[in-house]
Formats: structure tokens, C-alpha cells, sequence
């Protein structure tokens, strides 16, 4: 009998691509999300992708009844993987009540479950973005975090905190938090990908619809930061390399192989690589010819962050293999399938 595995936010980007790494990982999955930033049609591709339909609740994990009803009606969920947030850096600096409503009040709510249920198992999705701009390139796990530089950031840093107290006074539960880098690309099969609604703040995304005629062109925010050629520089992990490691941290916790009951991973390439790199990379890889513009630095932007992924290379046993080379292919290819090009 397959293990279950609650994924919530499971209709979403990283969520969705983790779903198909687990049911090829031989798990069960139910999802669980409120589809305020996906469509319900990812559960579809899931399927065609893998061969097996997910479950799907639609729930709002910020509400405590809802959420309660949700265990209550899986009993036999062994762990969880939490993804279902708002993430929007910039959204979250107009609306800080719902980010922070939303964001905590989910991992509050599923936590309480844990506890009411004897589930032992949790990986969360948390972010680089706790490190704001680090002092020492690259970080560390050891490297202190800094104050956000936005609502959503924060909400990460307190999760953080929750799990942390919350795993001190239970040392039944077992919590890792994976600190991701920046996420980009598709699912090779181009069945799933990133669609952000609306206008994308994430840089490939917007590379990508511009290069499909969506937008005019892309605007460089800054090209005038202390970096080689003048532009921000980021750790793009490829989102396959990503799932894998949730895949991994998953098994860490149901096989009872973590060294505390509250650990966090950096999740990189442990490569920085510059804004104007990555728009010449997707230029040479896909043939497009991409217009762009330099305007002035986008506000709360860090200079710069790549990871160094010593420690969960190690001690995960995992690394990420894919290159920003076919990363981007890959973004463009689901690009052109969602709109038919
Ligand atoms: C990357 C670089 C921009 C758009 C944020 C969150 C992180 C995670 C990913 C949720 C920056 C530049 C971007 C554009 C540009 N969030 N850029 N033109 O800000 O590093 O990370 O999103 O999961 O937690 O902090 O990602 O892709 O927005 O920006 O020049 O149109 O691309 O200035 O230097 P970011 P991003």
C-alpha cells in the first residue's frame, strides 16, 4: 500500500512538478489548494504526465474548519509537503494582513493537525529571501538570516520560527525547511509549468512571454549594481531538481533519518548567474531574438545571492544536475505550448 502524502499548493508551480516526483516516487497523493493562483486543469496534466489522478480537496488552509475537515477526511496522510502561500513580493508589500494571514495561519493550522493526529512528517517551502543581501557570498546555512525586505519574505522567516518552537516542545514532529533559490523552467513533457496570472513579476516567465509576443520587451531592473556586467545576480534552480530534493527530504523524515526534528537545507545550484547572462542564454538556446530594455532598479531587489549547497549536497544526498541551458529550453517549450506557438 502506497504512503500518502498531503501536498498543499499542489496545483501550483513547484507543487505541481513535486506531485509528479512523488507518484514517480511510488507515493499517493491528495492535494490540497484553494486554486487562488492555479487552475484546476494541473491536476489533468498530473495525470497525463504520470498515469495516476491525484486527489484533489479544494480547501482554504487559512481556515481552521476547512483545514480540520481535511485531515479529518484523509486519515491516512503520513506526511506533509507545505507549499499553498501567497508569494508575490511585490502584492505582498500592498496587502501585508491577507500575506500574513494567509501564509501563517496555514502552517499554523496544519501543524495543529500534526499534533492532533500523530502526523510526523513536514517539509516546507521557505526561501532564500530570509537571507535578504548577505555580507559573505555564497551563504550558508550558517549564514544569519537578515530582516526581510518584504511582508512575504517575513512570512517565511516566522514560519521558520514557528516550526523551530513548535518542533522544540514536540519532539514527535519532524520539520525540514528547504530554503529555495530561485525557481524557473518546466516540466519536460511542456504538460506543466509556471503561469503566473496576469502580468509575471519573476524574471523567466516574463523572458518567456515576451519571446511568445505577449509583452513588448523585457525591462533590465538595473544595470548598475557592483556585479561583472552591472546587473543583479541570482542561483536559478532548475524546478525538476527542486521537487527531487522534496522527494528526498521526505523520505529523510518517514525514514527517520534526521539529525533534529527541525532542520533547513539550502536548495540551489550553488552558481550565480546575472540577469543580462540569463537573457543571452535564452537568446543562444532558443534562437529568439529578445528585446529588452535597462530600466532603473526594481525596489527591495538584493544586489546579489547564490548558495553554497555544501551541506545538502551532503547531507541530503542530493544535488542539481539540470543546466540554466536546458532549464530555459524547457521554460520556452512550455511557454509555447500553453499558447499554442
Ligand atoms: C530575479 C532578477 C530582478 C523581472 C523572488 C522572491 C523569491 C521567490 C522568487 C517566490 C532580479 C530581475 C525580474 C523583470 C528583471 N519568490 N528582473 N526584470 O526577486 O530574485 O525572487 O521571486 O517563490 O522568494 O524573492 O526573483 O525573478 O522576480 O527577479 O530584471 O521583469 O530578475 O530585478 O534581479 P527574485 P525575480
Amino acid at each position: 500500500m502506497s504512503k500518502k502524502i498531503l501536498v498543499t499548493g499542489g496545483t501550483g508551480y513547484i507543487g505541481s512538478h513535486t506531485v509528479v516526483e512523488l507518484q514517480n516516487a511510488g507515493f499517493e497523493v491528495v492535494i490540497a489548494d484553494n486554486l487562488s493562483n492555479s487552475k484546476i486543469e494541473v491536476v489533468d496534466a498530473i495525470e497525463k504526465i504520470t498515469g495516476q489522478r491525484p486527489a484533489f480537496e479544494k480547501t482554504d488552509l487559512s481556515n481552521a474548519i476547512e483545514t480540520r475537515d481535511l485531515f479529518d477526511k484523509h486519515t491516512d496522510i503520513v506526511a506533509i509537503i507545505h507549499f499553498a502561500a501567497f508569494k508575490a513580493v511585490g502584492e505582498s508589500v500592498q496587502k501585508p494582513l491577507e500575506y500574513y494571514q494567509n501564509n501563517l495561519n496555514s502552517l499554523i493550522n496544519i501543524l495543529d493537525n500534526m499534533r492532533r493526529l500523530q502526523i510526523a512528517s513536514l517539509v516546507f517551502s521557505s526561501s532564500c529571501t530570509v537571507y535578504g543581501q548577505p555580507d559573505h557570498l555564497p551563504v550558508t546555512e550558517q549564514t544569519p538570516r537578515k530582516p526581510a525586505e518584504s511582508p512575504y519574505g517575513n512570512t517565511k522567516a516566522i514560519s521558520e520560527d514557528v516550526m523551530r518552537d513548535f518542533c522544540q516542545v514536540n519532539p514527535e514532529i519532524n520539520c525540514i525547511a528547504l530554503r529555495y533559490f530561485n525557481p524557473i523552467g518546466a516540466h519536460p513533457t511542456a504538460l506543466i509549468g509556471e503561469l503566473p496570472l496576469g502580468v509575471p513579476n519573476n524574471l523567466v516567465p516574463f523572458i518567456t512571454q515576451t519571446a511568445a509576443g505577449l509583452r513588448k520587451e523585457l525591462s533590465i531592473f538595473g544595470d548598475d549594481y557592483d556585479t561583472p556586467d552591472g546587473t543583479a545576480i541570482r542561483d536559478y534552480i532548475n524546478v525538476v531538481d527542486l521537487s527531487e530534493a522534496h522527494v528526498v527530504a521526505i523520505n529523510r523524515l518517514i525514514k527517520k533519518n534526521q539529525k533534529a526534528n527541525y532542520e533547513f537545507f539550502n536548495v540551489g545550484t550553488g552558481q550565480g548567474v546575472s540577469v543580462m547572462q540569463l537573457v543571452k542564454t535564452f537568446m543562444e538556446v532558443t534562437g529568439v531574438n529578445l528585446p529588452y530594455t535597462i530600466a532603473p532598479r526594481r525596489a527591495g531587489d538584493i544586489e546579489k545571492i547564490w548558495a553554497d549547497t555544501t551541506f545538502s549536497n551532503k547531507e541530503l544526498g542530493w544535488e542539481a544536475k539540470k543546466t540554466v541551458e536546458e532549464t530555459l529550453q524547457s521554460a520556452w517549450a512550455w511557454e509555447k505550448n500553453v499558447r499554442g506557438i
